[in-house]
């Protein structure tokens, strides 16, 4: 079955320059429904709210919305009857979990990709994804990644952080603060207790080869996971409730998009540089993030000082100040084009994007290598995620 997508905004066909792009994917788990459900009401409420709410209308006029619905439609298709467990339809048609099924950073994922993953993987590439959620059921929380992780990461004490832990910690608490039941932190019995309803994918329990750890590593998109109800499948009629939990939470997640600076990087000549780096100082990222084939950068930060730091082959790194105001942007990120004060050289500068290898991209830094002897508290961890593991997402 083909994987569908919709694209909501003034001009759905195509990028337009200072447009960021966000996106929704629900339903990679065939059995876990809620959020294939509140994604065709999501889009319904879009459309006829155009023009109508001032709030949805500027956030199209600012945006383009991807919509997908059901990555997994083979899996929906097998389900035999609504279960609120663990059941057949989690996987593909090959009987593959997708959320095992991407790249891995910390360790080989040697598992056969699927056409699903392959196909997320593509679309990916084909456009400059800044913000993402992905939906999912059998527990009420918004993690954040990562959810698989090394020492250098955080692992020795359970949890494993990017550099963008206050961003990301600030995207969960988002949702979850907006979503009645959520933000208790307590509502599906006899499951764990998560405070504020947000937890660090890996303290929750590691796992490999996740789908939001390759976005925020491989294709430069902030995405979390989002546990939408305790019951995978519901009965139909609980549906309402859902939309009304979820709503204000599904269009607030979607504004935080606008988070941060965006712009374009040229050099002396009023050129644009794709392909060119662009990281803030003290972030960087295990795979640097890049100007897209507009010379266009988008970096999500809270409000503060950060210094911007753009690296083209052949120059000195040029740094430049920015000031993320406090005051909310009026869905637009802070615009702050970059003009730098040489000629580009664009040979030098590779013509399409670099991809950072597929591979344990984590498994060399220098605090992972120094060896560990595994600690009682390490042992007692292990043995917690292997007990929370047995109820999988
Ligand atoms: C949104 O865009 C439409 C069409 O370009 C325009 O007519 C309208 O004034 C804009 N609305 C807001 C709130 O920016
Ligand atoms: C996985 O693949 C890598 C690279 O091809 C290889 O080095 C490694 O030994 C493989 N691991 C397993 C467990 O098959
Ligand atoms: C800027 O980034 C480059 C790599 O892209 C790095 O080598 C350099 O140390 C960075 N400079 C500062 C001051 O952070
Ligand atoms: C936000 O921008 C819209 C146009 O996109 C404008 O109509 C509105 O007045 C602005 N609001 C503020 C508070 O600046
Ligand atoms: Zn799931």
């Amino acid at each position: 079955r083909n994987l569908w997508v919709l694209v909501v905004g003034r001009s759905p066909k195509e990028h337009r320059i200072g447009i960021p792009e966000f996106k929704y994917v629900a339903n990679m788990h065939g059995d876990e429904t809620v959020g294939r459900e509140l994604l065709l009401h999501l889009i319904d409420h879009l459309v006829t709210s155009d023009g109508k709410d001032p709030e949805i209308t500027n956030l199209i006029n600012n945006t383009r919305i991807h919509i997908m619905p059901s990555m997994n439609p083979d899996g929906f298709e097998a389900v035999k009857k609504p279960d609120c467990y663990y059941s057949i339809g989690r996987e593909n048609y090959n009987q593959y979990d997708l959320n095992r099924n991407f790249p891995d950073a910390f360790e080989y994922n040697n598992v056969s990709r699927q056409p699903e993953t392959e196909a997320v993987m593509k679309w990916l590439n084909t456009e400059t994804f800044v913000l993402s959620a992905n939906l999912h059921g059998g527990a009420l929380v918004a993690s954040y990644p990562f959810d698989n992780g090394v020492q250098a990461t955080g692992a020795l004490y359970s949890r494993s952080l990017t550099p963008d832990d206050d961003v990301f910690q600030y995207l969960a608490h988002t949702y979850a603060s907006r979503n009645p039941n959520m933000k208790k932190g307590d509502e599906c019995k006899s499951k764990m207790n998560f405070p504020n309803g947000v937890t660090n994918g890996y303290s929750w329990y590691p796992l490999q080869g996740g789908m939001q750890d390759y976005n925020y590593i491989w294709a430069q998109c902030f995405e979390i996971t989002l546990e939408l109800s305790c019951c995978k499948y519901p009965r139909e009629e609980k549906l309402p409730s859902f939309w009304n939990n979820n709503k204000a939470s599904l269009i607030e997640y979607m504004k935080q998009v606008h988070l941060g600076v965006k712009g374009q990087v040229f050099d002396q000549n009023g050129n644009p540089l794709p392909h060119v780096i662009v990281e803030v100082q003290d972030r960087k990222h295990i795979c640097p993030y890049r100007t897209n084939k507009y010379g266009e950068y988008y970096l999500l930060l809270l409000p503060g000082s950060y210094i911007i730091n753009v690296t083209v082959p052949g120059h000195e790194p040029y740094l430049t100040k920015v000031i993320i105001p406090e005051k909310s942007q009026n869905f637009s990120a802070l615009k702050k084009d970059i003009l730098l004060p040489f000629q580009g050289q664009l040979d030098s500068i590779p013509a399409s994007n670099p991809s950072c290898p597929m591979i344990p991209l984590y498994r060399n830094l220098p605090s992972h290598s120094a060896a560990t002897k595994p600690s009682l508290f390490l042992f007692l961890v292990t043995l917690l995620h292997i007990f929370f593991k047995q109820s999988k997402m």
